[in-house]
């Protein structure tokens, strides 16, 4: 195949490079948002546009193994909090000297500010016992609703919505506060709503808790561990993610 036809064979199928920019800019751009939610309510018509795209996510076997529980109450977000700061205060002693101090002073959640949470499941039986794909990774179902909770953190993006996934639980807290029963695993907490800004970078880089790691270090070539600087791969991946962060960079500045 020459060059001319290799071209025409890719854009086929290919979006415009428009549409291609928008879906680049949602992945570069998003965040997880803690501390920067307005109470500006979420109008039902982008609530359902977020949520649709969810349930588009990619399951194992089509099992479809999500519900998601959207948290309107703020009874019930008060239940949340509490059992996050309880499972927060035994996370703090995990951690040892600096880095304790350190974890204190994270914000980790905006389960009280933001205007909406959304709790994505997993019903692990959802199509019987045998699911095709999940015949011998059983955990396959967890990573579908896995998959269910990025679509809608990108597509809030798109929306201009901060989403932020709070983890800091201890499970059956967390099911006791929504009344999820002891067979469907919580994946995500996700408080959404509106934000003041959107950070360039993940706050955990910006408080120097770690930095983005360089894609080419992560990269291997047919085996395990297998480093090959020869590969022209590599060029495009260092100056990728450059551009990258150039992208969440311009989108900042925009929304400024
Ligand atoms: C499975 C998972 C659990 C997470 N749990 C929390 C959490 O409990 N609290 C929090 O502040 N951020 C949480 N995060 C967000 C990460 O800290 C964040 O994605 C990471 O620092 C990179 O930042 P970015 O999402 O802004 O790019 C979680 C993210 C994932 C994928």
């Amino acid at each position: 195949m020459n060059t001319a036809q290799t071209q025409a064979t890719q854009d086929i199928h290919a979006f415009t490079e428009q549409a291609r920019d928008a879906i680049y800019q949602a992945i570069f751009s998003r965040r997880d948002v803690r501390g920067q939610f307005l109470p500006t309510p979420v109008p039902d018509s982008v609530l359902s546009r977020i949520l649709t795209a969810a349930h588009y996510a990619p399951s194992v076997g089509f099992m479809q193994p999500w519900n998601f529980v959207v948290v309107q109450s703020g009874a019930v977000k008060q239940r949340i909090h509490d059992a996050f700061a309880v499972a927060h205060a035994e996370a703090a002693d995990m951690f040892e000297g600096d880095k304790r101090n350190t974890y204190r002073q994270l914000k980790l959640e905006g389960i009280l500010e933001s205007p909406l949470g959304i709790c994505i499941t997993c019903d692990r039986e959802r199509t019987g016992p045998v699911v095709v794909g999940r015949t011998h990774m059983k955990t396959m179902d967890l990573y579908s609703s896995v998959c269910a909770v990025q679509n809608l953190w990108l597509a809030a993006r798109a929306e201009g919505l901060g989403v932020g996934w709070v983890s800091i639980f201890n499970q059956s807290a967390l099911q006791q506060a929504l009344g999820i029963p002891k067979r469907i695993t919580p994946i995500a907490y996700l408080c959404v709503g509106y934000v003041s800004h959107f950070y360039a970078k993940p706050e955990l880089e910006t408080a120097g808790w770690l930095p983005r790691l360089p894609i080419e270090e992560l990269v291997y070539f047919d085996q395990w561990g297998q480093h090959d600087d020869r590969q022209a791969l590599i060029g495009h991946l260092r100056r990728d993610q450059a551009e990258a962060q150039e992208t969440a960079n311009l989108a900042l500045m925009q929304s400024r």
